[in-house]
């Protein structure tokens, strides 16, 4: 027999078996036949940037509960969120997925191990405490104000601008400030162009922002194959090619800094000084493996620190913009409590409610955290809707279509921020930070972050939107392409 032939049935044999036990396991869940079957679907709508659409036209197909992979079930019920995404001995594990978003070794966010997770949020928690923010929000203002000045002349120049850039300028200041207590200086330069330095010592440009839309989007996609990991590097797609670059680029940007921090010593208590404190009280003096956990945990917060930020802050601004009521009703709050010009302090906007609830309806409407985070299913394996889903398969709730789901928001399609000061407890059926004991660890610094920006935005500048439509991708985070605007000083001073 020739070998092209035994190759040929042994290939139709394996997709035979694969279509049999992807047919016979998870039997009676519907979903989209590739996705039934094969990894195929899922990975093809992540590579396009829209798995988030994809995973909601097939919940408006199918239903409540859908298969979205092999291996994989996606259940939009808000029911499930304390069962998939609980606390304690009871919490499902994160799946392999979050394997590719590994830098070096496991961080605070992509580890899977319970117990390494409970370690390493303990010793992070003093950094993103309520206390740790307040003694923090000062830094933010600082360069929320040098902010607004270079936007004085961005207005003045009266060309159309790109926010997500701008946005993304400032969220890298002010993230590697509060990290490394040392602002990168995107805005000043108004570019985000790095030296990233290799080991060899040869250094190369690389333009920041690109460096994490290329990785996250890369390890996103694999994630839904975890096993191809392994071959990503040998891939020749550009895609892949550029993502492992970005991969590696963004880990030296991370290395570069943090070993900087300690070889200086340190002259503020910034994220990393207390996250440096915390592991100097378990072992006396800093070893390797701590200073590779650190750089772990320094790229999670570059990333988790800007792209989400920008992004966040950039599709509120348009919803704002192209909502004329809501627009109306929040420059009503900020003209009652500040003057035109104002840069106003954390402190003195923390209790603004419609600006608050602004916020909050459009991290929700945006939806930044699209996607199902994917857990998996403990031993015994679980029921739902008179399904037995067996242990080892990945499960999710998806975030974007909960949060667009009628029977949770009535209006889900409608921006109106009154909907959590009518009701704050839909607080439940909101996925933007995800939930349970994996829970954004940021999110009290990225609202510090957006309260500061979003209203010396609003009360400096008036907002003229090129498009009433921004296009969006989804990486890990879902985020407009672009942003553009052209701003006109409300008054010049
Ligand atoms: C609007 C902005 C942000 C959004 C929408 C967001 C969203 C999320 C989500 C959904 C998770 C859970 C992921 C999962 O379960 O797989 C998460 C985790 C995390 N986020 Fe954020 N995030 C934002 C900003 C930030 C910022 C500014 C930081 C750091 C300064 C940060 C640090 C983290 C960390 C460390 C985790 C891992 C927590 C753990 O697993 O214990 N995030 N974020």
């Amino acid at each position: 027999m020739d070998s092209s032939f035994i190759l040929l049935l042994g290939a139709t044999s394996l997709l035979a078996a694969l279509v049999l036990s992807g047919t016979r396991r998870l039997k009676g869940i519907p979903g989209p036949l590739l996705a039934r079957w094969s990894p195929i679907w899922l990975f093809y709508h992540a590579r396009i940037g829209q798995r988030y659409l994809a995973v909601h036209k097939a919940h408006l197909q199918y239903g409540r509960m859908v298969r979205i992979s092999r291996n994989q079930v996606s259940i939009n019920d808000a029911n499930a969120i304390p069962v998939i995404y609980g606390h304690g001995a009871k919490a499902f594990l994160k799946s392999d997925y979050y394997h590719s978003f590994v830098a070096g070794t496991p961080s605070v966010f992509s580890t899977i191990d319970k117990k390494d997770h409970a370690r390493k949020r303990m010793l992070a928690s003093h950094a993103f405490s309520i206390r740790s923010l307040q003694s923090l929000a000062p830094f933010v203002h600082d360069i929320v104000l040098g902010f607004a000045t270079k936007m004085d002349t961005v207005a003045d120049a009266g060309e159309w601008i790109d926010t997500m850039k701008w946005f993304n300028f400032l969220a890298w200041d002010v993230i590697s400030d509060l990290a490394f207590g040392e602002a990168i200086g995107f805005v000043p330069k108004a570019s985000d162009l790095v030296e990233v330095l290799e080991p060899s010592g040869k250094t190369y440009s690389e333009k920041a922002i690109h460096v994490v839309d290329c990785r996250e989007h890369l390890a996103s996609v694999i994630g839904t194959v975890p096993w191809i990991r392994r071959f990503s590097k040998f891939v020749p797609d550009p895609f892949f090619v550029r993502g492992q670059k970005s991969a590696t680029g963004i880990t030296l940007i991370a290395r570069e800094r943090v070993e900087k921090r300690i070889n200086s010593g340190g002259v503020r208590d910034d994220l990393l000084d207390k996250l440096i404190s915390a592991r100097m009280k378990e072992t006396g003096s800093l070893n390797d493996a701590q200073i590779t956990e650190l750089t772990a945990e320094a790229v999670t917060i570059l990333i988790a620190g800007s792209h989400t930020a920008a992004a966040s802050t950039a599709a509120i601004l348009h919803l704002l913009v192209k909502e004329e009521r809501v627009y109306k009703a929040l420059m009503k709050e900020l003209l009652h409590a500040f003057g035109e010009n104002e840069v106003p302090t954390y402190e003195q906007l923390k209790d603004l409610p419609y600006l608050q609830a602004t916020i909050t309806e459009g991290l929700r409407f945006h939806g930044t955290n699209a996607i199902g985070l994917p857990r998996i299913v403990p031993e015994g394996g679980m029921v739902w809707d008179g399904h037995f889903i067996p242990q080892g398969t990945e499960v999710s709730v998806p975030s974007w279509t909960l949060q667009h789901t009628e029977e949770y928001w009535g209006d889900p399609f409608t921006f109106r921020p009154e909907r959590w000061l009518e009701n704050p407890e839909l607080r439940k059926y909101n996925l933007t930070f995800g939930a349970g004991s994996r829970t954004c660890l940021g999110k009290h610094i990225v609202n510090m972050e957006m309260l500061l920006v979003l209203s010396t935005f609003l009360l400096r500048y008036n907002v003229e939107l090129k498009s009433p439509v921004m296009k969006t991708v989804e990486r890990f985070q879902h985020e407009p392409e672009a942003m553009v605007v052209k701003i006109t000083r409300r008054c010049k001073i």
